[in-house]
């Protein structure tokens, strides 16, 4: 595979006028409850600082969450909860799941519905078996077989979508029905909710680096599918932080759409291999934070993915396509920098690794054991 260059766009539309609110996070009280609850933790990485002309660089190792490889049980569990919550009518008293699940035995047969690229759709499975529910899981075609595999380990049914993830999301709307909940990450006209909690849920993360940071970070990188965990990170730094959300180049949604000072949808294929960003449109809830927020939009190709793998190796990360893509994004912004971009040599960098080796055939292709 040959190198294509990343592609820079300063945020015309990065807005410092406090207009978006810092917001709380509910759902750390839900999250300590979880079977298995600890913060994840936060790597140290000296040596790469040093070469990147960084002060620190952080990396927030999200590779392990509950259980799962990917942070994406924070939002899913917390829209779930929420869902369920609102459909029962009031909070029930509980200590653990198996209290929670004997409190909501009221709603009675449910089957929860998710589209996705892997990680969304195995932690709606996982919610749904842990409480007693059906899940079916949309995946777009050409998904892993390894990922299709984890959903399926999770008890639920996987449809392979014929198109692309956002074929997939259309499809699984279509569901919707009084006794299936769709549990969507992304939202669309007349479907806000849901994905709202799960940006909401993502707070968790930043609640824990707060306390594990001894001085925050000057610089928080994040990738970006929808642009929910974007949505996330600009809530809790945009007013003291340079934040920059990293997509593929084959699937940058966010870059495309601040440049049009608008949501604009990239027409697929989206086949890159980091396939959780493999998104074509992002979501109309998160864009307002987003567009407001973000500094600077970066798109890296897969080979850019596959260094931040071995990169992340080093110091002993285990991170998959999709979690290394933040720390492709901030070697691509040091070393093409872009006109009117801010100077990042020199500060506090915090990255989030969002994934674990969720293709672990690919994992070792790409690095070796992990
Ligand atoms: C591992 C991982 N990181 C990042 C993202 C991007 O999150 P969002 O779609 O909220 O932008 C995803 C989305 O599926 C993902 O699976």
């Amino acid at each position: 595979m040959r190198p294509v260059a990343p592609e820079l766009l300063v945020n015309p539309g990065r807005r410092h006028d406090g207009s978006v609110a810092r917001s709380e996070v509910r759902s750390a009280q839900l999250h300590r409850r979880f079977p298995g609850y600890a913060p994840t933790r936060v790597v140290d990485a000296p040596a790469l600082a040093a070469e990147l002309g960084l002060a620190s660089l952080s990396v927030k190792d999200e590779s392990r969450r509950l259980g799962l490889p990917s942070f994406k049980i924070l939002g899913a569990s917390w829209a779930v909860y929420r869902l369920l919550v609102d459909r029962l009518g009031h909070e029930p008293e509980w200590r653990d799941i198996d209290d929670l699940r004997a409190a909501l035995a009221p709603l009675g047969h449910l089957t929860l519905v998710a589209a996705t690229d892997g990680n969304h759709g195995r932690a709606v499975a996982h919610m749904a078996r842990l409480l007693g529910y059906e899940s079916r899981i949309l995946v777009p075609a050409g998904t892993a077989s390894a990922r299709v595999d984890a959903i399926e380990g999770e008890g639920a049914s996987v449809t392979v979508v014929d198109g692309t993830y956002d074929d997939a999301v259309r499809a699984s709307a279509a569901l919707a029905a009084d006794d299936v909940l769709v549990v969507s990450d992304t939202s669309w006209e007349g479907y806000t909710e849901v994905p709202r909690t799960v940006i909401e849920g993502y707070a968790t993360i930043f609640a824990e680096i707060d306390e594990q940071l001894a001085a925050a970070p000057e610089v928080v990188v994040v990738p970006m599918g929808v642009g929910a965990l974007a949505a996330a990170t600009v809530q809790h730094y945009a007013s003291h932080a340079t934040i920059i959300v990293v997509e593929p180049l084959s699937a940058a949604c966010g870059l495309h759409s601040a440049a049009a000072g608008r949501p604009v949808a990239v027409p697929g294929p989206h086949d890159s291999i980091m396939a959780g960003l493999n998104c074509g449109m992002v979501s109309i809830i998160a864009w307002p934070a987003v567009s407001a927020g973000v500094d600077l939009f970066v798109a890296v190709d897969d080979t850019a993915a596959e260094q931040a793998m071995r990169d992340l190796a080093t110091i002993g990360v285990v991170a998959g396509e999709t979690g290394a893509a933040a720390l492709a994004g901030l070697r691509a912004a040091l070393a093409a920098g872009a006109a009117g971009a801010p100077d990042l040599r020199g500060r506090r960098v915090l990255v989030l690794c969002t994934e674990g080796a969720t293709d672990p055939v690919a994992y070792r292709r790409i690095v070796g054991e992990p």
